[in-house]
């Protein structure tokens, strides 16, 4: 297997025969990490629909408990950050988890993507000012705020612009507003974060769902199981 992390979601080879629900069942807990937020609250009614029941993440969030054992699904739940989500898969902490394309690309570590869940769903954008549009080809020092400058820097070196890349961590619609850039690179959902700071899109940069990564010891070990259990997602999907 040989899924980089920047390629579309592609099944997970099954190595051994098809797994049988015992199978799928069988041996020490799987360990699935979901991001806390938007993808986590998606995810829960699509693992519901699949017959695999997260009800007691549901009920340890008020408690703030940040591993939970699902013994109805010989699952353990980890509920992490969704930055760190690519971390504990390609450590091995957690056999598999949920990320967005964003942070999978960002990343780019060595992760296979069986499955794009299809949640989560937004796009990843430039934005500059209305009425303030960048000329790419003018000789000027420029500047780009994101959150995500590897995906930046690659999009940059693709349309062959030279400008700065200044990395944030949020409310990065407000950078070009306060004289800290010219362009912004951002995820949009409703598009209202770009209307109310009256930023205009100039392009897409990627398309955004919220994808199975699993990690290569995982795959290897586990297969079987964590196929089983795409099979059964994928059927919901
Ligand atoms: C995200 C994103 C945009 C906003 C887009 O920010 O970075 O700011 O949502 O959503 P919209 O198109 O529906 O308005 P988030 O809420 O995660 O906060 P952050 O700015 O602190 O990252």
């Amino acid at each position: 297997m040989n899924v980089k992390p920047s390629a579309r979601a592609t099944p997970l080879k099954v190595r051994a025969p098809a797994a049988t629900e015992a199978d799928a069942m069988g041996g020490r807990p799987l360990t699935l990490a979901l991001p806390r937020g938007r993808i986590l609250d998606d995810a829960l009614p699509l693992f519901r629909r699949a017959g695999i029941d997260l009800g007691p993440v549901e009920k340890a969030r008020a408690g703030r408990r940040l591993i939970i054992p699902i013994e109805s699904a010989n699952l353990r739940v980890l509920i992490v950050r969704d930055i760190d989500v690519p971390a504990y898969v390609e450590g091995g902490a957690a056999d598999f988890g949920i990320a967005g394309r964003d942070v999978l690309e960002e990343q780019g570590r060595d992760l296979y993507e069986p499955l794009d869940l299809g949640i989560g769903r937004c796009r990843m954008v430039v934005a500059e000012p209305e009425g303030r549009a960048v000329d790419e080809s003018a000789q000027v020092h420029l500047r780009y705020a994101t959150k995500f400058p590897e995906i930046t820097r690659r999009h940059l070196q693709d349309r062959g612009i030279v400008a700065e890349i200044i990395k944030l961590y949020g409310s990065i619609e407000i950078a070009p507003l306060v004289g800290l850039a010219d362009r912004i690179v951002d995820l949009v959902s409703s598009g209202e974060t770009l209307r109310q700071h009256h930023l205009r899109e100039v392009e897409t940069i990627l398309q955004v769902s919220a994808r199975i990564c699993v990690g290569r010891a995982a795959a290897k070990l586990h297969g079987d199981r964590i196929d089983a259990l795409i099979r059964r997602l994928r059927a919901v999907v």
